[in-house]
């Protein structure tokens, strides 16, 4: 079974409207094709794919002592296209324990498909990475915004270091090195990767080969999508160019997708787009990408397996936020890089920092509002 997780550093930008066409267009081609919804916590693929809300899924199976995985997988109605619905009757599990996302991993690794492709949840959490994991073929979804683009490179990121962390033994140097620079306080969105891993070389080497055997199954792609503009093909490129130079990771570009304001129409008539119109622009970019899948090699395994899920340690708060903070380490490697930065792209930059900072503001005065209100009520002195 090839596994396809659709993953994304930020929300919005078409991995649920790819992970559901994707799995439509192979079907198509005789292919046993099963959909999971792990955007636990916000899960909408069901209307991707034209279903009303599902009662029993991911949330009601960690839920039920009696409720086997299988009896949550559900027909689509198109041929050969199965669904595994999320969570429609219990938000709220976003934050799965590590025993539920095991219990997951274990049910999904041996279900009986040609292709698992599984939409997760935007963000950089450890349960979306471990998930994007279990496969050695990734797909990131970005749109061509500067800040989407600096999403998703941060998860690519981000990913690197959870293969790191879970492999290394607990009690190895570089386990113990990768502990003092979160004590010292370094931020590891700052760390530079190939410097990092010269040094774990020197005082680790077990642990140095161990992480580059695993980083040999680790093949992620990249989709452009919601293109308005013929230049922004060159996005991807950029993006290419400082995964490879700061993470030391080939990232395959696996094509664009142009936006198109039909699929709004085919979303409200509740007709997946392929469906819709296969002759729509979104619908044939989906048909070439689906053509390009079909032509890679199988991957035997992905970069972590349940066997090192539940023997990694868990370096305490690993997973560092895509933040303002981090965000201005990537700008200051791309352009290092070489990639100047247009008076746009740095509009956009500045906006999106003043949303987060102002949100920031707003929960700072909530928390303020708060605890005035606690010492009022004389519970704090
Ligand atoms: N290429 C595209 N052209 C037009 N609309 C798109 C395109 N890709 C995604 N959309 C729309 O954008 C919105 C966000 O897409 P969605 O797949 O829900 O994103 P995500 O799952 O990443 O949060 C949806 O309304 C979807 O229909
Ligand atoms: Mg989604």
């Amino acid at each position: 079974m090839v596994i396809l997780p659709v993953a994304s550093g930020k929300g919005g930008v078409g991995k649920s409207l790819f992970a559901a066409n994707i799995g439509l267009a192979l079907g198509e081609t005789g292919k046993k094709i099963i959909l999971a919804d792990l955007d636990l916590g916000a899960s909408n693929l069901h209307m991707f794919l034209g279903l009303r809300s599902i009662e029993t899924g991911i949330g009601t199976f960690l839920n039920s002592k009696e409720l086997k995985f299988e009896d949550i997988i559900i027909k689509t109605g198109f041929d050969n296209v199965f669904f595994i619905p999320g969570d429609a009757e219990m938000p709220g599990i976003a934050n799965l324990t590590s025993p539920q996302k095991r219990t997951i991993i274990k049910n999904l690794l041996s279900l009986d498909a040609d292709y698992l492709i599984m939409d997760l949840g935007a963000g950089t959490g450890n349960n979306v990475l471990d998930f994007f994991l279990i496969s050695g073929r990734g797909v990131i979804i970005t749109t061509p915004t500067l800040t989407a683009i600096l999403n998703a490179y941060l998860f690519l990121k981000n990913a690197i270091f959870r293969i790191m962390t879970s492999g290394f033994a607990g009690k190895s140097p570089a386990f113990q090195l990768i502990e003092k620079l979160k004590k010292e306080g370094t931020p590891l969105q700052k760390v530079y990767i190939p410097k990092l891993l010269e040094k774990i070389k020197v005082i680790d080497l077990d642990s140095y080969n161990q992480f580059m055997e695993r980083m040999k199954s680790f093949h992620p792609c990249v989709i452009l999508n919601m293109l308005t503009d013929k230049k922004d093909t060159e996005k991807a490129g950029q993006l290419q160019r400082s995964v490879m130079r700061y993470l030391n990771l080939d990232l395959e570009h696996l094509g664009i997708i142009f936006k198109d304001s039909i699929q709004d129409i085919a979303l409200n008539s509740r007709i997946p787009i392929m469906k819709y119109k296969p002759g729509s622009i979104i619908s044939q970019a989906i048909y070439r990408i689906a053509d390009k899948l079909l032509s890679f090699d199988a991957e035997a395994k992905g970069p972590l397996d349940l066997q090192s899920l539940e023997q990694s340690y868990q370096i305490a708060e690993l997973e560092a936020e895509v933040d303002c903070q981090s965000r201005i380490y990537y700008l200051e490697e791309l352009l290092h890089c070489g990639g100047d930065l247009s008076k746009g792209e740095l509009i956009e930059i500045i906006k999106s920092q003043q949303f987060e900072i102002d949100k920031l503001k707003k929960e700072s005065n909530l928390l303020k509002a708060k605890l005035l209100k606690a010492i009022d009520q004389g519970f704090v002195s």
